[in-house]
C-alpha cells in the first residue's frame, strides 16, 4: 500500500513527497519523532505494519513495537509539528460476529496479536493527536504485492484444484482505490474513523471464483469448505464487514469490489502469473 500511495502523490504536482522504507526509517525508534518534526511534514501516511496475521502470535513484542509503538511515535511527531496523519486500520479490529456489519464508530473487539496491536495504535495514536484519520480497509490487493488474487492463481496453477473458506466474508478492497479516496479524505482535513474499502463484499471463496474467472482459469475447480477446515494460529473474524458510512457522508466512496478486481486481473495478471 506504501508504495500506491508514493505512485499517487508523485502524480499530484502540487505536493512534495517523501517516502521512507525501513533502512531510513524504523518506525518502532523513538528518533523516528525527532526525524518527522525535522521534516516538517503537512502530513504523514502510516502504511508501515506488522502484517504476517499468523506469524504474529509468536511474536508479540516486535508486533506491539511496529503495530502501536510505531504509529504512537509517528502521532506524537505530528502533534510536534501540527501535521495531519493517516493511520491505516483494519476490519480486524472487530469481532465479526455473523450476519454483523460495522459501522465506524461501531464497538471495537479484537482477537489475535495483530488485530490487538492495530487496535491499540487507534486507541494510542488517537491520545496524541487530533487531526488523526483512522483508515480502516481490509481485504487489500494490489500491485506489487503478494495478495489473495495472485496466491489463488499460483495456487490453482501448482494444484489445479481449489478448497477455499465459505463462511469467512470480508470486503475486497484495491491498493490504487483506496490510496485515490483516502488522498481525497485528507484533503478534506476531517479528522476522525472512516472505513474505505471497495462497495459490497463477498466470502473468500466467492472472492477467489472471481479471480478464477476473470483470469481464465474458470475451469479449474473450486470447493467451498469451512473455516473450522482450514485451521490458522490467528483465526480471522468470520464476518467483520464493513459500511463506509463517514466518508460517504463526505462525497467519498469506492466502486464495486468485482468492478477493481477485473482492472488488476486485466492489467496485472496474466493467464501464467
Ligand atoms: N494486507 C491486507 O489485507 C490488509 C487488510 C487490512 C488492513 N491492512 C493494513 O494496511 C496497511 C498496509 O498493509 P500492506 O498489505 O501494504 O502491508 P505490507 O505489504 O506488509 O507492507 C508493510 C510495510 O511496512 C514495513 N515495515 C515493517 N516494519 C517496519 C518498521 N519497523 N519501520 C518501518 N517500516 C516497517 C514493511 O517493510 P519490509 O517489507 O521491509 O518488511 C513493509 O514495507 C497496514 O497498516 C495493514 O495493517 C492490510
Amino acid at each position: 500500500m506504501g508504495r500506491a500511495f508514493l505512485d499517487h502523490y508523485q502524480q499530484r504536482e502540487t505536493d512534495q513527497v517523501t517516502g521512507w522504507d525501513m533502512d531510513e526509517c524504523d518506525i518502532t525508534d523513538p528518533i523516528i519523532t525527532d526525524q518527522i518534526v525535522a521534516l516538517n511534514p503537512d502530513l504523514v501516511i502510516n502504511a508501515a505494519a506488522w502484517t504476517n496475521v499468523d506469524a504474529a502470535e509468536s511474536h508479540p513484542d516486535t508486533v506491539y513495537a511496529v503495530n502501536t509503538l510505531g504509529p504512537k511515535y509517528l502521532a506524537e511527531a505530528c502533534a510536534r509539528c501540527d501535521a495531519a496523519m493517516v493511520q491505516i486500520s483494519t476490519n480486524e479490529v472487530f469481532p465479526g460476529e455473523p450476519g454483523r456489519f460495522y459501522r465506524e464508530y461501531d464497538e471495537r473487539a479484537a482477537r489475535g496479536v495483530y488485530a490487538r496491536s492495530k487496535l491499540a495504535a487507534e486507541r494510542a495514536a488517537q491520545q496524541m493527536l487530533e487531526r488523526l484519520m483512522v483508515v480502516r480497509i481490509a481485504w487489500l490487493f494490489g500491485p506489487g504485492g503478494n495478495s489473495f488474487p495472485t496466491k489463488i492463481a499460483e495456487a490453482a496453477d501448482r494444484h489445479g484444484k481449489l478448497r477455499v473458506v465459505a463462511d469467512e466474508f470480508g470486503n475486497p478492497t484495491y491498493a490504487p482505490d483506496a490510496v485515490r479516496a483516502i488522498s481525497r479524505l485528507a484533503d478534506l482535513d476531517r479528522p476522525g474513523f472512516y472505513h474505505l474499502t471497495n462497495s459490497g463484499y463477498c466470502s473468500r471463496f466467492t472472492f477467489a471464483q472471481t479471480v478464477l474467472e476473470l483470469s481464465g482459469r474458470g475451469h479449474v475447480p473450486i470447493t467451498p469448505i469451512t473455516a473450522d477446515e482450514w485451521t490458522r494460529p490467528a483465526p480471522p473474524p468470520l464476518h467483520a464487514v464493513l459500511i463506509n458510512q463517514a466518508a460517504a457522508a463526505l462525497g467519498v466512496t469506492m466502486r464495486p469490489w468485482e468492478e477493481a478486481l477485473a482492472e488488476f486481473v486485466g492489467e496485472y495478471m496474466t493467464n501464467d502469473t
